[in-house]
C-alpha cells in the first residue's frame, strides 16, 4: 500500500515541498514534466498538480494528502483536514493599488473593482469591513489587471513583493497571512493512516531541527553555572572538562531566534570558541 501525496507541479512551493520530503529521508526522483513518481525507500507516491486543484483532489480521494498554501485551502473550502503548518512558503494575501492612485485608507476601496483569484476570501474581507466593492475573478496574472484597465486594485499573494514592484503596484491592506500546510483526506483507511503517522513523525523531527541550533562553547569553570542559566537547553546542557585546567566545554541546543539574543551575554560571561551548527533531525 502507498500513501499518495499531491504537491505543486511548479511554482513557489514546489522546491521546498520536495526538499522537505528529502529531509524526511524520502528519495524521489524529481522528474520534470512527470505527473507522478514513487519514492524508492518509503511507501509514498508523489503526484505533481496545480496547487489550486490540490484540495479538490484530496477531497475526492485521488490524493490522500497534499502540500498547499493555507490561502488555497481557505479559498477552496473543500472537505479536507489541515494537519500542520510546514514553516515555508510564507506569504500574504494583500490588496494592492497602482502607485499613483489616491488611496487613503481602506474606505478608498468602496465601489472599486478588485481583481483576484481569491473571490471568497476577499468577499469575506469586504463584508467584514462593510465595503461594497466589485470582485472581478481571474485565474492568473492578476497583477496586470490595473495596468490594462480591468480593475482599480488587486487582491493577490505577495511574497518577496517583486511582482507588485515590477507592475508598479503598492501593497495597502493585508487580508491574510499564509504559509504551506499539510492537508489530508478525512477518510484514510487504517493502512494509509499508519504511513501518514510515520511521515508526520519525520516532518515534526525536521521542523524541530530547522528551528534549533547546536551550540558548543568553552568557558572558565567559575562561570559555567551562569552560562548554563543563559542556555535553555533540551533538558540540561552537557558540561565536559577541557584538557586545560579550569576550563569546561558546554554543549546545548538553542532556538535560532534566541541565539542572537544571548550571544553577547555569553561573551560577557567569558565564553570563548563559540561554535554554532545546524541540526539535521531532532526528536523531542
Ligand atoms: C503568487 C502571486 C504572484 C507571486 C508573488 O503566485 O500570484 O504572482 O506569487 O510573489 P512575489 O511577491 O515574490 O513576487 P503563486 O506562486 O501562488 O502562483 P500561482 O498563482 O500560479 O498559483
Ligand atoms: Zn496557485
Amino acid at each position: 500500500m502507498k500513501l499518495k501525496i499531491a504537491i505543486q507541479k511548479s511554482g513557489r512551493l514546489h522546491e521546498d515541498s520536495i526538499k522537505l520530503l528529502k529531509e524526511c529521508g524520502i528519495d524521489i526522483n524529481n522528474g520534470v514534466n512527470r505527473l507522478k513518481t514513487e519514492a524508492s525507500n518509503f511507501p509514498l507516491e508523489v503526484l505533481y498538480l496545480r496547487d489550486d486543484d490540490i484540495p479538490q483532489y484530496v477531497e475526492d480521494g485521488v490524493a490522500d494528502i497534499g502540500i498547499v498554501g493555507e490561502n488555497v485551502m481557505l479559498e477552496k473550502r473543500k472537505n479536507a483536514l489541515s494537519l500542520l503548518p510546514l514553516g515555508f512558503g510564507k506569504c500574504r494575501l494583500s490588496i494592492a493599488v497602482p502607485k499613483n492612485s489616491d488611496y487613503k485608507d481602506i474606505s478608498s476601496l468602496e465601489g472599486k473593482k478588485i481583481a483576484t483569484s481569491y473571490p471568497l476570501i476577499l468577499g469575506d474581507f469586504l463584508a467584514k469591513n462593510k465595503l461594497n466593492s466589485e470582485i472581478h475573478e481571474i485565474s492568473g496574472s492578476v497583477e496586470i489587471a490595473p495596468n490594462v484597465g480591468l480593475a482599480d486594485a488587486i487582491c493577490d499573494l505577495v511574497s518577496s513583493g517583486s511582482t507588485l514592484f515590477i507592475n508598479n503596484l503598492e501593497e495597502k491592506e493585508v487580508v491574510l497571512k499564509s504559509e504551506a500546510i499539510l492537508i489530508s483526506s478525512d477518510q484514510l483507511i487504517p493502512g494509509k493512516q499508519q504511513i501518514l503517522d510515520q511521515l508526520l513523525f519525520r516532518i515534526q523531527a525536521v521542523k524541530q531541527s530547522r528551528k534549533h541550533k547546536y551550540i558548543l562553547l568553552n568557558a572558565p569553570d567559575e562561570n559555567v553555572e551562569r552560562i548554563i542559566r543563559l542556555l535553555p537547553g533540551m533538558k540540561s546542557p552537557t558540561v565536559l572538562p577541557l584538557a586545560v585546567k579550569g576550563w569546561s566545554s558546554i554543549h546545548s541546543v538553542v532556538h535560532e531566534d534566541d541565539f542572537w539574543n544571548i550571544i553577547q551575554s555569553l561573551k560577557a560571561e567569558g565564553a570563548q570558541g563559540i561554535l554554532v551548527t545546524g541540526i539535521e533531525k531532532m526528536i523531542l
